[in-house]
């Protein structure tokens, strides 16, 4: 497995969910299946900004399983798409070492070359599949067609590719996960908080990190510890109807121009206190941003030995109280936040306060 190829997202209105993620963040329309390529029954837009592929899916029939999917979970992400170079043997090795199949390798193809796919079902109703588009020099891939949006967001925030994606499983679940990504991927585990790290007086979590050999597939998984309160991870799963994606990350390499742009766009952001600013240059020491901008744009930053991060935080991208989009920059560190957790605890909590889930 190489890379993140897509994130693929069930939603109850595809045309709407590309056009709110073209016009809020940045992405452009690219390719386009449904009834027009010869699918009858679901519709997709696969929208592309730099090396990121979001693919949006509505189902065109109540009792289609896409439908359910969707009426159980409510919008979010059904399949975390990997690339490879050989699919009948990832896919046997995945399958020998635990993984439940969900779709026998495929070959599909058109005039344009041959499309292999194949995938395996991971936590919740979440799927990875594998892909080898090496030999296939259509835009996307068969069945499907060109769609282009105009520029449709005020301004561009230039999002690069997937750093990482986040899965909430459920409390003491998170061993039998990692175990699963280390037999079945051959995944490494990364980092690893406890409730100790990471807790507040009334929420927490336990978080250990997945990685690929080559580092460019990262997959934190978290459970809910016990809090005074209800955790942010029981409230996700309580809402979702069980695990699944928490939130994905995408890397910039121009955080303060991302987030300006972001924020003209209309995305709302977890709120940062103030007093987060006030003693950051003695937590972080001297970084190249100017600590005033910083705090206007509500950045967050932390370090590790190797350097510092920034990142911020989406609130929820849809009604339920489920996933949400992380915008990062790395400096050199390659952690995940976790001196942040704090002070994004107290945000989130204050979150789900105003929502009556504390
Ligand atoms: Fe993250």
């Amino acid at each position: 497995m190489r890379n993140f190829k897509y994130l693929e997202f069930y939603v109850g209105n595809a045309k709407q969910a590309a056009h709110f993620y073209c016009s809020a963040f940045g992405f452009s329309g690219y390719a386009y299946s449904g009834p027009e390529t010869g699918d009858k029954e679901s519709v997709s837009y696969v929208l592309k900004q730099n090396n990121i592929f979001f693919v949006f899916t509505t189902a065109l029939s109540s009792n289609h399983r896409i439908s359910k999917w969707v009426e159980k979970h409510g919008d979010g992400v059904s399949d975390i798409a990997f690339s490879t170079d050989s699919v009948e043997q990832d896919f046997k090795f995945c399958v020998e070492n635990g993984a439940e199949p969900l779709l026998i390798p495929q070959q599909i193809s058109d005039e344009y070359g041959v499309y292999k796919i194949a995938s395996l079902k991971t936590y919740g109703d979440v799927k990875h599949s594998i892909i080898d588009a090496s030999n296939y020099k259509g835009l996307w891939k068969p069945g499907f067609m060109p769609f282009n949006t105009n520029n449709l967001c005020i301004a561009s925030p230039n999002l690069l590719l997937v750093d990482h994606v986040v899965a909430n499983v459920e409390d003491n679940k998170m061993n039998d996960w990692v175990s699963f990504y280390k037999k079945s991927f051959k995944f490494n585990s990364f980092i690893e908080f406890t409730e100790d790290d990471i807790a507040t007086q009334y929420s927490a979590l336990r978080s250990k990190v997945m990685k690929s050999d080559n580092n460019k597939i990262k997959l934190p998984i978290n459970e809910p510890a016990e809090g005074l309160k209800k955790s942010q991870i029981q409230e996700y799963i309580d809402f979702n109807n069980g695990p699944g994606v928490q939130h994905i990350a995408l890397l910039t390499t121009d955080i303060i121009s991302t987030i300006s742009a972001l924020r003209n766009n209309g995305v709302d952001f977890l709120d940062v206190p103030d007093n987060y600013y006030d003693d950051l240059q003695n937590r972080i020491g001297v970084i190249d941003e100017d600590i005033e901008k910083l705090k206007e744009l509500k950045i967050l930053v932390d370090k590790d030995e190797q350097g510092y991060l920034l990142q911020l935080f989406t609130k929820p991208v849809q009604d339920r109280p489920t996933l949400f989009i992380e915008i990062i920059q790395r400096k050199g560190c390659q952690g995940f936040g976790k001196g942040n957790f704090m002070a994004l605890f107290k945000s989130i909590e204050k979150e789900q306060q105003r929502r009556g889930n504390l």
